[in-house]
């Protein structure tokens, strides 16, 4: 069942009419469905039943406080990359032995907050990063359990942008020097080596990828077997791709029967890190048409809604389905939807066939829950957006549109300015 679809040519989300929200909230927001989230978290979840294994959710998707706490209260862990992130889902009541945390540049303020906390691994992604939790962990009078991030240089045909496991992107280390990183991390006095880690990219619609690099990091685990190196963690990353468009990623029971045939006799706890593919089609933006114009050679629907809200199709010439919240005449016109940024990169849509919508119209940029909140910004002084989560016949604010205060919120005007 789809949480977002119409009744009587009106969408809703769950039973709320989205007309309601928009009403009482005003617009744009982002809107998630409580039961979508759920029911994707849970399936990604059952996917891997019989298999030890840890679902840590990616903060980055979607960090929000109700939808990470959702996930916690269904038994999930989750995957952070910065010292935000953990601040964050310890609030929404993530166990620190759930949380793993990975990222190239850990700063040792954070390095410090994770080990305090005892999160359940650091995934390290250079040897001086290495040293540098040893040092902090031998400080702090701590041990600090790792997994060395590989990069098994496996292309996961994705936008380039996304894509982080080939030989030429910044993430992880080769094989060979992360043989040496565990050599190393075995001498060292503060350092537990707990797992074996690689992310090899987003949005990625094959299996393909995904085995290729599970096959790379078992020839390592294997090779670290007979260094009498032990590892009991083995994370893949997240990655699992959605349907934006036209795309048909695996299903995630699909995606899971491969790992785990991959993974055959390793007797290993896996960790898996899906963001997107959890949070993606659980959430729109809804936006209202402020005016309609046409240029010389295009028409332009002008929306509320702009590349400081969604900037995925600005960024990566990303593919968001736009939808009328209330379906009318059927007749469609060819158009750019775009926000009222000063930017020529400032649109939703380009050249998209939508319903003739007029002023004062809903919108609803479909599949925007991951990767949209999150990434935007107050570009232009504008107000960043509320957050509204349904459930059944209900709506929750999960956060409030910011005012005009907070976006001044910590500057100040220095003294000097009198002298
Ligand atoms: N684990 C690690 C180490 C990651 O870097 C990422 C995403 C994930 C897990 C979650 O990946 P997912 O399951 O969501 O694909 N802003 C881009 C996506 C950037 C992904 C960055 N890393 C977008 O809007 O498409």
């Amino acid at each position: 069942m789809h949480h977002f679809s119409y009744k009587d040519n009106e969408m809703y989300c769950e039973e709320v009419p989205i007309q309601v929200i928009a009403e009482k909230v005003g617009t744009p927001f982002y809107l998630y469905s409580h039961a979508t989230l759920k029911r994707h978290f849970l399936a990604f979840q059952h996917a891997f039943e019989g298999t030890q294994r840890l679902v840590c959710y990616s903060a980055k998707a979607n960090s929000n406080l109700a939808v990470m706490s959702l996930i916690a209260g269904l038994g999930g862990g989750l995957d952070i990359v910065s010292g935000g992130e953990l601040y964050r889902g310890l609030k929404a009541g993530f166990s620190p032995n759930k949380i793993v945390y990975s990222g190239v540049g850990k700063r040792l303020d954070e390095i410090d907050l994770a080990l305090e906390h005892g999160v359940l691994m650091l995934n390290v992604e250079s040897l001086e990063e290495l040293k540098a939790i040893d040092q902090r962990a031998g400080l702090l009078n701590k041990r600090a359990p790792i997994a060395i991030r590989v990069n098994p240089d496996v292309d996961s045909r994705t936008h380039p942008y996304i894509s982080t496991g080939l030989k030429k992107n910044k993430f992880g280390i080769n094989a060979e020097a992360a043989m040496e990183g565990y050599k190393l991390a075995r001498e060292m006095e503060h350092i537990d080596i707990v797992g074996i880690d690689c992310h090899i990219g987003s949005q990625i619609t094959r299996v393909q990828p995904f085995e290729d690099a599970l096959g790379s990091v078992k020839k390592l685990v294997n090779d670290l077997k007979e260094m009498r190196i032990d590892i009991k963690y083995l994370d893949m990353g997240g990655g699992l791709g959605i349907t934006y468009d036209d795309e048909s990623p695996p299903h995630p029971d699909e995606y899971a029967k491969a790992i785990v045939r991959s993974l055959k006799d390793a007797s290993l706890h896996l960790i898996l890190e899906p963001g997107r593919v959890i949070v993606g089609n659980a959430g729109i933006l809804v936006t209202r048409v402020l005016y309609r114009k046409s240029g010389d050679i295009k028409k332009f629907v002008i929306a509320d809604a702009a590349m400081n809200d969604l900037i995925r199709p600005t960024l990566y010439g990303a593919y968001h389905a736009i939808q009328p919240v209330v379906q009318s005449t059927g007749k469609t016109i060819v158009a750019d939807v775009v926000g009222p940024i000063c930017e020529t990169g400032d649109f939703l849509a380009v050249d998209r066939e939508i319903p003739d919508v007029k002023q004062g119209d809903l919108l609803a940029v479909m599949s925007a829950g991951a990767y949209g909140f999150t990434m935007s910004s107050n570009y232009c002084s504008r107000l960043k957006v509320a957050e509204v989560m349904v459930k059944d016949d209900g709506f929750h604010v999960v956060r409030d549109r910011q005012t005009y205060e907070d976006l001044m919120a910590g500057e100040s005007i220095p003294d000097f300015f009198d002298q």
